[in-house]
């Protein structure tokens, strides 16, 4: 995905641009660009590299102009060079966009494009088709234009002869804005428009919006005025920066405890899991037979911790599935499944879809979302928020132990209303739930030990966690982390199969992290633990052991607090963050901003 900005108002706007490409940088930094809009005359500075690199590019430039568009890049038509970064102008109109246009090429050969391009984008084929239909009405022009795109899209517009204008309509793609005394923002997110106020709303899809410094139009596809609802930010700018951490990721590791807290504690009355506050009915979760969770990467993550807890808890069935494979397999799903969907951005297009897809198939959708009015949170029946603030890392971790929480508070709630777990049991096992953010205190005045860790990895091409059950679960998100963000290969590994195959790969040295937090199948472990480092596998043992001597077994062990097995996932989590974060930090890699990856995948 990318991140997009628009503004005009009574300041010069372009380092309000390149300070608002800063904050949405997250959601791609493959290049940056930007255009300015001052008495009849447009100017674009765009290049590859990070926004940095455009602040650079602009330095020199005292453009007064007081309108303007800016755009941070994550690649997906055409590589990264200068001529595909955006705004991309054409004739009268410059404009900037995130989405995919899937009809482009015929547009291009439709409508007779193609002497009019010089990028490899979809982006530019909008830009040529808008300024073909642009004759004075811009209106006019765009409903037009966008009447010929198939595809999800978010569109700044500027036209060079509609002064401190800017046009702006979307589909799929997010889009938020405000106005203010200083002038009308419209970005991707909030992180770019919190500066200018703590109130905005959601960007109606296909509604064209007319941002002028007095404030802004919304109109439907027949002209009709609209009053959006607005919509007030729950944090303040303060959490969208640093802190004083070396990069986000660390700073939101740290965050965690006061995440889960802020989420797990406004549901909880009398010592028992309430959604009243959410709207989220007790029939939802009695009525139900089954469950499918459906998500993406580390969500998908965090809802396979919430099926293991479901299962063995309640003996229901839980299929968690990938949402981009769950949309094209004809799932079996139907008014007695309840869909959960989980999301940190809420805008993950594939998550999305496949939300859809369950609805279409009469199943009741709980989305679990951590940016408030977000697509999956406004598609969904029912909208359990995490209230981890803004994640900023492309590294998910505090929305993930949020996700799990909230996964631990449906299944506890479920138990319940079903009549599976006690009162009592209920709220032994909210207890625990509440003491999960010590649970993560505690891990992180770990934080220097596990750092050693990350020396006999940084330089490995390849590393293993293994585990059985919950820990099984905890290697997969904790085998993404690691390569996310270090680009060492790592797989998760069911520890009792390796012996089927992979372990062919354990060679002298090999990192292999065991996780064995499990007792029922602690035993286990340490037999598998044997087999590769009878092989010579550098082998680190996260256990609840109060220590370990034995070198046959592990040449560093990681001891965790005696825990339920359940609630060990969040020192386990933790654990696994800070080695990828470790890890990363020692190769000197820009930790945040992993290469090839943004924030939210838009895209399919
Ligand atoms: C996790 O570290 C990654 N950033 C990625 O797997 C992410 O979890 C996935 O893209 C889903 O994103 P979402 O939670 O915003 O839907």
């Amino acid at each position: 995905m990318c991140g997009i900005i628009g503004f005009t108002g009574s300041k010069p706007a372009k380092n309000i641009i390149i300070d608002g490409l800063e904050q949405l940088e997250y959601r791609g930094y493959d290049s940056a660009g930007l255009a300015l809009l001052h008495e009849g005359k447009i100017t674009v500075k765009k290049r590859t590299g990070k926004v940095a690199e455009l602040r650079k590019l602009c330095e020199e430039d005292d453009n007064p102009a007081t309108c303007g568009i800016g755009h941070t890049r994550w690649a997906t038509h055409g590589g990264v060079t200068d001529a595909n970064a955006h705004p991309h102008r054409c004739g009268q109109v410059v404009l900037i966009h995130n989405g995919i246009i899937e009809n482009y090429k015929q547009l291009i050969t439709e409508f007779g494009l193609g002497g009019k391009l010089i990028s490899e984008t979809d982006t530019e084929v909008v830009a040529a088709l808008l300024d073909t239909f642009y004759e004075g009405d811009p209106v006019k022009a765009i409903k037009k234009t966008v009447n010929a795109l198939s595809g999800a899209f978010a569109l700044c517009i500027m036209f060079q002869d509609i002064p401190d204008t800017i046009f702006s309509i979307r589909n799929v793609s997010p889009l938020i804005a405000t106005a203010s005394s200083e002038g009308s923002v419209i970005a991707s997110d909030l992180t770019a428009v919190i500066a200018f106020s703590k109130e905005y709303f959601v960007v109606p899809e296909y509604h064209i919006l007319t941002l002028t410094r007095d404030g802004i139009d919304v109109r439907d596809m027949k002209g009709n005025e609209v009053k959006p609802e607005i919509l007030s930010v729950n944090w303040d700018i303060t959490s969208a920066k640093k802190g004083g951490y070396p990069f986000f990721m660390l700073k939101e590791i740290y965050e965690q405890p006061d995440a889960i807290r802020n989420t797990v504690a406004p549901r909880v009355s009398q010592g028992l899991p309430d959604f009243s506050t959410d709207g989220i009915d007790d029939e939802v979760l009695l009525s139900c037979k089954r469950v499918t969770v459906v998500a993406c990467g580390t969500a998908m993550h965090a809802g396979m911790v919430g099926k293991h807890v479901i299962e063995s808890k309640l003996r229901i069935s839980v299929q968690v599935e990938i949402a981009s494979e769950f949309r094209y397999k004809n799932p079996i799903i139907d008014k007695d499944t309840l869909t959960i969907v989980l999301s940190q951005s809420g805008e993950t297009i594939d998550t999305l879809e496949a939300l859809k897809l369950a609805k279409k198939n009469g199943s009741r959708v709980i989305s679990i979302v951590n940016v408030k009015g977000s697509t999956i949170a406004r598609e969904s029946d029912y909208v359990l928020y995490t209230h981890a603030g803004p994640e900023i890392a492309v590294a998910s971790t505090k929305a993930y132990t949020v996700q799990v929480s909230a996964m631990y508070l449906i299944a506890c709630k479920m138990g319940m209303v079903k009549g599976i777990l006690s009162e009592g049991e209920a709220k032994h096992f909210m207890t625990k739930l509440i003491n999960a953010p010590n649970i993560i205190e505690d891990t992180l005045k770990m934080a220097n030990d596990i750092k050693r860790i990350a020396n006999h990895i940084k330089l490995a091409p390849n590393a293993f966690y293994i585990g059985r059950g919950l820990d099984y679960t905890m290697s997969l998100e904790a085998a993404l982390k690691l390569k996310e963000i270090s680009y060492v290969h790592a797989e998760a590994y069911a520890a009792g199969e390796l012996k089927h195959g992979t372990i062919a790969l354990i060679t002298e040295n090999v990192p292999v992290i065991a996780l064995a937090t499990q007792e029922d199948v602690y035993s286990k472990v340490i037999s598998n633990i044997r087999e590769v480092k009878a092989r010579g596998a550098y082998v680190v043992l996260v256990s609840m052991d109060e220590s370990v001597e034995d070198p046959a077994i592990c040449d560093k062990h990681i001891r965790i607090p005696k825990l339920e097995p359940e609630f060990t996932a969040f020192a386990t989590a933790v654990i696994l963050q800070l080695i990828a974060y470790y890890t990363s930090e020692a190769k000197g890699l820009d930790v945040d901003k992993p290469r090839n990856l943004a924030k939210s995948v838009t895209v399919e």
